[in-house]
């Protein structure tokens, strides 16, 4: 099944997305501003701080909650526990993840945290990490004997690993309805779960290899079996549904892979969205990260323009208010919608992978984020695209508005006046009492739990997102359980922060090319963006490119010699250039020439030398197309590994030059 064009504006609309993929942040908030601006943002505060004091008047919160509250993602015990998670569940090797817990925990100072909570589960939690720490701590010298101690810590050292383990499960199972769908579905009939529908997850994301995908469709399509059940015809809107990742249905689904993504990952939704009509139920595909959206809406609108699945209302898609790429995509699914007459289901989330997209356009040394990197960035687009989706009309999108945050909620119900047609979601195991308060005081609102289910096995990469979620200081439902967080500044509209503070970029975040401070980062080259992908391209296909000639120099001459060709090792059809190797002469003058140069490069001034290897790195950069061109013709290289030689040639230049700066730049 190909990609084209789905729809005439498609090209113009996805130039827009283009264009605001990586600009600069405080064009793209500037734009938003207005569109977010609510027309009585103290009404909205009001019923925010209702909703805030309501959840804070709830009862005792669950064991997991209150742990997280504490180890958050300020204290330095909390980033041991976030790393442990996030590292021991994939470790097979039992002698490698006890190291890992040997080094993490016992670096961290769990007793200040002993009594600070009122719940017996984190202190107990808290005493047993202290005591685990203590023993495998090796330069606890204060607590036990050199031997008794390093004797204790070996022998205790699998009953703590899998002690770990286990706490680790318990706290991925506030997160999972139930490990099968059927189990799910039975705790969803239970009492409170009866105010919501729920939209299914079965857990498993990034498939490694076919047969993973294949598991996973499998799962997909049983749970749809078993939804269709539960439904029994009733309407869309009042029935469980099922949420997908597309990277669980496809090994390589990465934009380096289109053609072959393209071949095959279609068909797979398109499956299962029939699967899905024919069960009656909705389908929504979930958001990932920023690199995967192109592809992504490339086959969300293959199934969108799909004959077979005209007049079904169940397809949906996520999109992620984090990205500055939400505002126009939702002009785009609009324009499908309508370019289709259907309706889609659009989930509004902000985004769940925030922390990796900042490393990763940092290491990438990418021209700018994808993502705000101020949280009120993400608040404000998120207003600006609620308008959007309620704007587009009740034709085209039936908008599904997910979050946790009193604020956002009472601002979207602002925006919405009367309006029915739509729903609000949360996430199982999280906002409970938010969500409580909210159905209390408006029984008739439509609300929906995103119910993650499956086994321990996968639920890694979910878990990891949830405790970041949890655990960060700028998460609303962190801060909402702290009694010392004020209720104003959870309540505070962040049009109006914004427009104190100017729409700028969080100063604590350099852009990735200042990431070093004293060097300029290498320019990295993006090839999920089209334009990039346009750049390497052209300089792979040119037909005008001159053959590479390598030679000798000597002395600042180039040698003759016999030359011989060099082939692609992918296609050894095509010449890439041609090499004269050198021979022990070219040697034995080469080493006479840097001789005889050597006392003019001694006295060369060190700021000189180093402006030379800048130079070097300058050209370098500014000539990264070709050079990864011919890395990729004459060595077989990827694109990514690439640019990443290129690049690591021009960090070189920079980083010797800046030490020889540093170094030498007082007279030896
Ligand atoms: P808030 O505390 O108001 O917002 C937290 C969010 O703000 C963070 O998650 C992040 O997105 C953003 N943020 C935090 N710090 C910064 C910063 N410095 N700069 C810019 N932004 C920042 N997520 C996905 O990615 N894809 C999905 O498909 C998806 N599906 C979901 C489905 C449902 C039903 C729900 C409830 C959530 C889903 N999520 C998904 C997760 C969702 O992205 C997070 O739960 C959400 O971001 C939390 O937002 P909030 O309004 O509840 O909380
Ligand atoms: C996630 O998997 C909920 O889709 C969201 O984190």
């Amino acid at each position: 099944m190909a990609a084209s064009f789905p729809f005439p504006a498609d090209a113009v609309l996805r130039a827009a997305l283009s264009e605001t993929y990586r600009a600069p942040e405080e064009e793209v908030l500037a734009r938003l501003v207005p569109q977010a601006r609510l027309a009585d943002p103290s009404a909205v505060a009001a019923r925010a701080r209702a909703l805030v004091e309501a959840v804070r008047a709830a009862p005792q919160r669950g064991g997991v909650e209150s742990f997280l509250a504490t180890y958050g993602l300020s204290t330095r015990e909390g980033i041991v526990l976030m790393s442990l998670a996030e590292a021991l569940l994939r470790i097979p090797d039992a002698d490698i993840a006890n190291r890992l817990i040997q080094d993490k925990m016992g670096s961290a100072e769990w007793d200040k945290q002993i009594g600070q909570s009122d719940s017996l589960f984190v202190n107990a939690s808290t005493w047993a990490l202290m005591l685990t720490g203590r023993l495998l701590n090796d330069d606890d010298s204060n607590n036990l004997g050199g031997f008794a101690r390093r004797l204790l810590a070996r022998g205790s050292r699998p009953v703590i690993r899998e002690a770990l383990l286990q706490a680790m499960r318990l706290m991925g199972s506030q997160f999972v309805m139930g490990e099968t769908i059927e189990s799910a579905l039975e705790r969803a009939d239970d009492h409170d779960n009866r105010r919501y529908r729920h939209s299914f997850d079965m857990l498993g994301e990034a498939a490694r290899t076919e047969e993973d995908a294949d598991r996973y469709f499998a799962a997909y399509a049983d749970a749809i079996a078993a939804l269709g059940k539960a439904a029994a015809g009733r309407d869309l809107q009042d029935v469980p549904g099922i949420s997908v990742k597309l990277s669980a249905l496809h090994p390589r689904f990465e934009h380096t892979q289109e053609a072959r993504v393209l071949r095959s990952l279609p068909d797979r939704l398109v499956a299962l969205s029939g699967l899905a009509r024919d069960a009656g139920i909705g389908l929504t595909v979930d958001a990932e990260e920023a690199d995967r959206l192109d592809l992504t809406l490339d086959i969300f609108a293959i199934a969108a323009t799909q004959k077979s699945l005209r007049g079904w209302d169940g397809l949906g898609l996520a999109v992620q208010a984090y990205q500055k790429r939400a505002r126009p995509a939702i002009d785009w699914l609009a324009a499908l919608a309508e370019a289709n007459n259907r309706r889609l289901l659009i989930r509004l989330v902000k985004g769940a992978y925030w922390d990796s997209e900042i490393k990763r356009s940092q290491e990438g040394g990418f021209r700018d984020y994808p993502v705000f990197t101020r949280k009120v960035g993400t608040d404000v687009s998120y207003l600006a695209s609620a308008r959007a989706l309620l704007a587009a009309g009740e034709r085209l999108i039936y908008p599904q508005f997910a979050t946790h945050n009193a604020y956002t909620l009472a601002a979207v119900l602002q925006l919405a006046c009367a309006r029915r047609s739509l729903e609000f979601q949360r996430l199982h195991g999280m906002g409970e009492a938010l969500y409580t308060a909210v159905l209390d005081s408006d029984p008739t609102l439509r609300c929906r739990v995103y119910a993650p289910v499956g086994e321990h096995r996968d639920l890694l990469p979910y878990l990891v997102r949830r405790l970041l979620e949890n655990g960060a200081n700028t998460s609303f439902v962190h801060k909402v359980v702290d009694p010392d967080e004020p209720i104003d500044a959870l309540v505070a509209d962040p049009v109006a922060k914004v427009e104190a503070t100017g729409a700028r970029r969080n100063r604590a975040i350099p852009l990735p090319r200042d990431l070093y401070g004293d060097r300029p980062n290498a320019r990295g080259m993006d090839s999920s963006e089209p334009a990039v992908r346009a750049e390497i391209e052209a300089a792979l296909t040119r037909s005008d490119a001159p053959l590479a000639e390598a030679h000798p120099i000597v002395g600042g001459e180039v040698r003759g010699g016999s030359a011989q060709p060099v082939t692609n090792p992918a296609n050894r059809n095509q010449t890439v250039g041609t090499v004269v190797l050198a021979g022990p002469r070219d040697v034995e003058d080469a080493l006479a020439s840097a001789h005889a140069f050597a006392p003019a490069w001694d006295a060369t001034p060190v700021a000189t030398r180093a402006a030379v290897l800048d130079r070097l790195a300058d050209l370098m950069e500014g000539d990264m197309p070709n050079l990864m061109a011919l890395a990729i013709r004459e060595a077989g290289k990827t694109w990514g590994d690439a640019v990443s030689e290129v690049r690591e040639a021009v960090d070189y230049c920079r980083y010797y030059a800046n030490r020889a700066r540093a170094d030498f730049a007082a007279p030896i």
